[in-house]
């Protein structure tokens, strides 16, 4: 298992989360099992940035985000150097840190 750190979100996780996941899971789905409501409008199908997450510590041992994935994140709010999709990202052995942001565009909300 290998260690998450989740850093406290006002609306989502107010007080932060520590958990374990499992390596080779998605991380977007390894934070629901942990009981974190990310959004994730697209259902993990990288047609949208809402699980947009921000990568504190760990990022440089994940594998290089896709061009796909790339060209969703410019869609994000708030994409740093260290953003990731959480639905395309799989839990490998170090441990990570994780930030979300303090907003998500959900473009099909929007348009509501
Ligand atoms: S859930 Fe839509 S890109 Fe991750």
């Amino acid at each position: 298992m290998t260690q998450v750190t989740l850093l406290p979100h006002p609306e989502i996780c107010p007080s932060g989360l520590v958990f374990e996941a499992r390596p080779g899971r998605v991380l977007c789905d390894e934070l629901m099992a942990a009981g974190v409501e990310i959004e994730h409008a697209c259902d993990g199908v990288c047609a949208c940035s809402t699980c947009h997450v921000i990568i504190r510590e760990g990022f440089f041992a994940l594998p290089i985000a896709a061009e796909d994935e790339e060209d969703q994140l410019d869609e994000a709010w708030g994409v740093t150097p260290n953003s990731r999709l959480a639905c395309q990202v799989k839990v490998g052995q170090t441990p990570l840190v994780v930030e979300l942001p303090r907003y998500s565009l959900n473009h099909a909300r929007e348009h509501e």
